[in-house]
C-alpha cells in the first residue's frame, strides 16, 4: 500500500523522508502519547473527503487534554492540516494519522510541567482491514486471554499510544491462533472490544452493544448508532458475556480502520441461524452496504456536514 510521500509535522509539509525524530524522544520510550486514524473516501460526485474529520480531531485534542499535554494547534488548524497533507500527497482515498507525542526532553518518566510535544500528519492507502476475505465473508474473532485494563489503569476515552501494547499482544495471539482478531474482556469478564474495533451483537432483533467503560468511544459506533436510530432500531448499550455472544443471530465490528466488519466464527463457533449460519446477517449486509455508501457521500440523509472535501 503506497505511503504519503509528504507528512504534516510541527505545522509545515514536508518529505517523509525528513521528518526525523530523536531517539532521546519520551514518547518513544514510555508511550506517552495520542494518536487517531481516519479515512478519506472518493465521492460519489467526484474529488475526495475525509469522513468525520472534526470528531476525530476532537477526539485528539481530548486524548491531549487527558495527558495534560498543551499544543499549540486548534481544531481547525488540525483539520485544515489534514486537508493539505491529502492534497500534499495527492490521495483521495486514504487512512490518516495524527499522532502526537512528548518529544526530544527530560528523560525521566516525569516529563515536566511543559513538556515539547511533537504533532504529525502522515496518510497511506489502506485496503480492508482485516482483509478482503474477512470484510465480505466474515471475520473469525477468538475471546483474548489478554483483558483490557481497568478504568483507572487504562484511560480508554483517550486514543493513547502506549495502551495499544494490549491490544497488538490480543492481536498476535489472535493470528497465531488463525484467527483474524481478538475480542478483549474487562477484569470483570464481560466483552469489551477487538483490538482496534467496537462491537455489535443482535439477537431476537435486539441490537447491543458494549458500554463507554473499558472502551474507545468509537467514531463509527456513534455514526452506527445514529444509523440505527434513523431507521427506528433501539440499541441497547449493555453489558454482554461470551456465552451470550457465541448464540447471537449477528454479530459485527465497527472502526475507522475495519469500517463494518460481519463476524463469521467466535471461538470455532458459527455465528448466526437458518441460512445466515457462518454468514454475514441480514442487518449488518445492509448496514454494511449503506456506510459504504454514506462515506462516499451517497446517502446525504445521514451527516450532511460529516464530509469534508479535500479542497
Ligand atoms: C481500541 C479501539 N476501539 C475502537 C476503535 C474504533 O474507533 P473509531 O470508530 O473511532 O475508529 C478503535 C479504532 O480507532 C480502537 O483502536
Amino acid at each position: 500500500m503506497a505511503r504519503g510521500t509528504q507528512v504534516w509535522f510541527n505545522g509545515k509539509i514536508l518529505p517523509a523522508e525528513n521528518a526525523k525524530i530523536s531517539l532521546f524522544t519520551h514518547g518513544l520510550h514510555y508511550g506517552y502519547g495520542a494518536f487517531e486514524g481516519i479515512r478519506a473516501y472518493k465521492q460519489k460526485k467526484g474529488g475526495g473527503a475525509v469522513f468525520r474529520l472534526k470528531e476525530h480531531m476532537e477526539r485528539f485534542l481530548e486524548s491531549a487534554k487527558i495527558l495534560d499535554l498543551k499544543i499549540p494547534y486548534s481544531l481547525n488548524d488540525l483539520v485544515q492540516a489534514t486537508v493539505e497533507t491529502c492534497k500534499a500527497n495527492g490521495f483521495e482515498e486514504c487512512y490518516i494519522r495524527p499522532i502526537l507525542y512528548v518529544a526530544d526532553g527530560p528523560l525521566g518518566v516525569n516529563p515536566g510541567t511543559t513538556p515539547p510535544v511533537d504533532v504529525a500528519i502522515l496518510n497511506w492507502e489502506w485496503g480492508s482491514y482485516l482483509g478482503d476475505e474477512g470484510a465480505s465473508l466474515g471475520a473469525k474473532l477468538k475471546i483474548s486471554s489478554f483483558i483490557r485494563p481497568h478504568v483507572n489503569s487504562s484511560m480508554t476515552k483517550g486514543k493513547i499510544t502506549g495502551q495499544y501494547v494490549n491490544s497488538v499482544l490480543a492481536k498476535r495471539e489472535a493470528i497465531a491462533a488463525g484467527f483474524d482478531e481478538a475480542l478483549l474482556l474487562d477484569p470483570e469478564g464481560y466483552l469489551t472490544e477487538g483490538s482496534g474495533e467496537n462491537l455489535f451483537m443482535i439477537r431476537n432483533g435486539v441490537i447491543k452493544t458494549t458500554p463507554l467503560t473499558s472502551i474507545l468511544s468509537g467514531i463509527t459506533r456513534q455514526t452506527v448508532l445514529d444509523y440505527f436510530k434513523h431507521l427506528g432500531y433501539e440499541v441497547k448499550d449493555t453489558r454482554f458475556t461470551r456465552d451470550e455472544i457465541w448464540c447471537a443471530d449477528e454479530v459485527f465490528l465497527t472502526g475507522t480502520a475495519a469500517e463494518i466488519t460481519p463476524i463469521r466464527e467466535i471461538d470455532y463457533r458459527p455465528i448466526g441461524r437458518g441460512d445466515h449460519v457462518g454468514k454475514p446477517g441480514p442487518i449488518t449486509a445492509k448496514l454494511k452496504k449503506d456506510y459504504s455508501a454514506m462515506v462516499r457521500g451517497e446517502l446525504p440523509e445521514y451527516g450532511r456536514d460529516w464530509l469534508t472535501p479535500i479542497v
